[in-house]
């Protein structure tokens, strides 16, 4: 291929980076990219042809052009204002490759963007704006407490306790769940916001590097699904929803960075700034086309979670640091 692939696992320079960002914990020893990908099958059988995690989606193109606001808070190319082509993919969150679109949940946005000098971004979002753990190892310990244990066929009761115990130690672990116990699933995909969760940092064109959480907002506005749609809504009418969408009008979607106030956590993605932190447009995703079948050009790939240094550089959040390798392996597991 020739596009230019940024470092995925940049190292970061100290040199113009905020007091903020030097004030990360020391890095607590996580598992490795296999261990996280082992820990998924102990759950879910082997890794093979479908994601282990949102399996269920439908691929789909447009592209994606920066605000001035956007090109003036990066030098990254994806922000240059001109035109990147968009490979994007939709999601049901799960291991259920036919999950219920009714289901409460989570659903995902994930974009592979490319300028016309090849240079890639890629990224998968949520609709939620926090997740699940604050660190991989937490995200292994909590999949390993669900699997059965080989020599008795069920969950360890010692490892399901102390997962427990983790979790009542650090309450927002279930800040997510909250979220899906309080709010219907959306409409369409076209109608819920999709977050990037993790904590980025941007390099302006003043050489100023800014911390940042992103959120890819729906210009149909917010619709969620009715208690009645619930139950009338087939199992999978959300691929077909959205054809039926772009095949009238493209659907757009703004970026909005969020910036941190004093004392909000960095590094913890599963803990929300508030609403009222400063915020920018930075771009609009149009959404054009929708594959005619599942899958199509967004399986033999995965979305890593790139960065595009010096202009979009990835934070110490642990989470983000273990995503883009996982993700890697997984892709290896699930084409071979
Ligand atoms: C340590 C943390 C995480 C690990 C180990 C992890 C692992 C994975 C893996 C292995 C996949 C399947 C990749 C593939 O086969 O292509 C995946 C997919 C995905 N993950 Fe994560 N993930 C993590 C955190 C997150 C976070 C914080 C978000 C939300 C922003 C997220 C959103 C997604 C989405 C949307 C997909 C589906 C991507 C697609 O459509 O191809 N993940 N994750």
């Amino acid at each position: 291929m020739s596009a230019k692939r940024p470092n995925c696992l940049a190292v970061f320079a100290g040199a113009a980076m905020t007091a903020w960002l030097l004030t990360s914990a020391p890095a607590a020893a996580q598992p490795s990219p296999d261990a996280i990908v082992d820990a998924f099958e102990a759950v879910l059988g082997p890794v093979r042809t479908h994601r282990p995690s949102h399996p269920k989606g439908v691929c789909a193109a447009g592209h994606f052009v920066a605000t001035a606001e956007g090109t003036r808070l990066s030098v990254a190319p994806v922000f240059s204002g001109q035109r990147n082509t968009a490979l994007i993919r939709f999601g049901v969150a799960g291991a259920n490759p036919n999950a219920s679109d009714t289901a409460r949940g989570t659903r995902g946005l994930s974009i592979r963007f490319e300028s016309a000098a090849g240079d890639l971004f890629e990224m998968a979002n949520i609709s939620a704006p926090v997740f699940i753990a604050p660190t991989p190892q937490a995200l292994v310990d909590g999949l390993l407490a669900r699997a059965n244990d080989p020599a008795t066929g069920r969950p360890n009761a010692e490892r399901a306790a102390a997962f427990a115990a983790f979790v009542a130690a650090n309450p927002s672990v279930g800040n997510q769940a909250a979220i899906w116990a309080a709010n219907a699933p959306p409409a369409s995909f076209a109608t819920t916001p999709y977050w990037g969760v993790n904590t980025f940092r941007f390099r302006g064109q003043d050489g100023q590097i800014r911390p940042a959480r992103w959120v890819f907002e729906p210009r149909a506005g917010v619709e969620r699904l009715t208690a009645e749609q619930m139950q009338s809504l087939g199992n999978h009418y959300l691929a077909d929803e959205l054809r039926r969408r772009v095949a009238t009008a493209p659907i757009e979607f703004d970026m909005v960075l969020q910036f941190p106030g004093p004392g909000d956590d960095l590094l913890n993605p599963t803990i929300a700034w508030p609403d009222n932190r400063p915020r920018a447009v930075v771009g609009r995703l149009t959404v054009t086309e929708v594959s005619a079948s599942p899958g199509g050009p967004c399986d033999p790939i995965s979305f890593m979670i790139l960065d595009q240094a010096p202009g979009i550089e990835m934070s110490d959040d642990p989470v983000l640091q273990a995503r883009a390798s996982s993700y890697a392996v997984s892709l290896s597991r699930r084409t071979q």
